[in-house]
């Protein structure tokens, strides 16, 4: 069990910020997962907290005490790397077991724990096996194993399951999260997939380019996106930029009620929070498609922007047809930031007057 407190955390390589400033705290027996896109710093982090990257700046605690400068075997971590390097002179089973006989535990002992590691990721046998004769996803396995069975206080995998098929990644994401709960193993977990985020995490730490923009529960993250980065990232969002003028944000023919001061300003709709009406309107409608359980219609706006909406069903409506969109529920930002949320409940009263 422990705590780790990431502080003012940067890294820089030469004039490359990786990352900068990260503040985090994650809780004992939490599950934190770093999610962004390529190159956004997750990595970096990671390996700052195992010890095999020194930060340029600021400082890692574990259980209040600063490991900054600790090497990774010093600290209570286990780390699985993003490429995997296995150890091509030993067996599956010497691999996995070399951190148990570095640590004095008996034949038996290593024995017993890695074939239960093996079990746990799905390759029950595999332990004479020589790590050449292994597929892709089960070096992958492998090395999950090798980081499980120390038993770390806290364990950090960098996109552990990103060569595996849908359905095993779906299969160890369920057993990784078992194991967590049951040990009570603080986690820190790369990807930058979404749905895995969102399956996994009690808080998901969205980053983009070597910054946190938002450390938040999976839930908080889609209805309350921090800043425009995460809006357009987590799920599907429409972002249109306007002007906001005499309490009102103004984009073409959409006009909606905005108490703010005046400037420019980045409307942010959901597919789901946009109600369309069919027939007039200054918007024109690209394309339906259905989906089935629903559909979705693309809309072009008059100042070029495409819009798109969720239709309980595709309606009887040819493209080039006239469209209003109208937000039900909507957020402004300004300078990276959220600077109005429309409270307008869905089904109440639209705020907006005509696109
Ligand atoms: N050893 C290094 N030397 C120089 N630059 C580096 C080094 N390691 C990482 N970087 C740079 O730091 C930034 C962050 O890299 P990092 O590997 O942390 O990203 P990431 O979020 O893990 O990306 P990915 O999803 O592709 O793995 C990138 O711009 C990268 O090029
Ligand atoms: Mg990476």
């Amino acid at each position: 069990m422990a705590t780790l407190t990431l502080q003012s955390l940067g890294k820089s390589f030469g004039t490359t910020a990786a990352v900068t400033g990260v503040d985090l705290v994650v809780g004992d027996g939490e599950l934190v997962c770093l999610l962004g896109p390529s190159g956004s710093g997750k990595s970096t982090v990671l390996r700052m907290v195992g010890g095999f990257e020194g930060p340029t700046a600021g400082r890692v605690l574990i259980d209040g005490q600063d490991v900054t400068h600790l090497p990774p075997e010093r600290r209570p971590t286990s780390m699985m790397f993003q490429s995997h390097a296995l150890w091509s002179h030993m067996t599956v089973a010497g691999n996995i077991g070399f951190g148990l006989r570095l640590r004095g535990l008996s034949r038996a002992d290593v024995a017993q724990r890695v074939d239960a590691a093996l079990d746990t990721v799905g390759l029950p046998g595999y332990g004479p096996r020589r790590t050449d004769q292994l597929s892709g996803g089960q070096a992958q396995r492998v090395a999950l194993a090798r980081s499980l069975v120390l038993e770390p206080k806290i364990l950090l995998l960098d996109e552990p399951f990103a060569s595996l098929d849908q359905h095993l990644r779906e299969r160890l994401r369920e057993e990784v999260r078992d194991l967590q709960k049951r040990l009570r193993i603080t986690m820190v977990f790369v990807t930058h997939g979404q749905d895995e985020a969102l399956a996994l995490a009690d808080r998901i730490v969205v980053m983009d380019r070597g910054r946190v923009q938002q450390a938040d529960r999976p839930d908080r993250l889609y209805r309350a996106p921090a800043t425009p980065f995460v809006a357009g990232f987590i799920g599907q969002m429409n972002l249109i930029a306007g002007e906001v003028a005499g309490g009102r944000f103004v984009q073409g023919a959409m006009v909606l009620a905005a108490p703010v001061a005046d400037g420019p300003a980045l409307l942010a709709v959901r597919p789901e929070a946009l109600a369309v009406s069919f027939g007039t309107g200054a918007g024109r409608l690209h394309r339906v498609t259905d989906f089935g359980s629903h559909a979705v219609a693309e809309i072009d706006l008059p100042e070029g922007t495409r819009v798109k909406a969720h239709l309980p069903e595709a309606p009887d409506a040819a493209p080039g047809m006239p469209v209003t969109v109208t937000p039900r529920r909507h957020t402004l930002y300004r300078d990276d930031r959220v600077l109005w949320v429309s409270d307008t409940a869905p089904g109440a009263a639209p705020v907006a007057v005509d696109a």
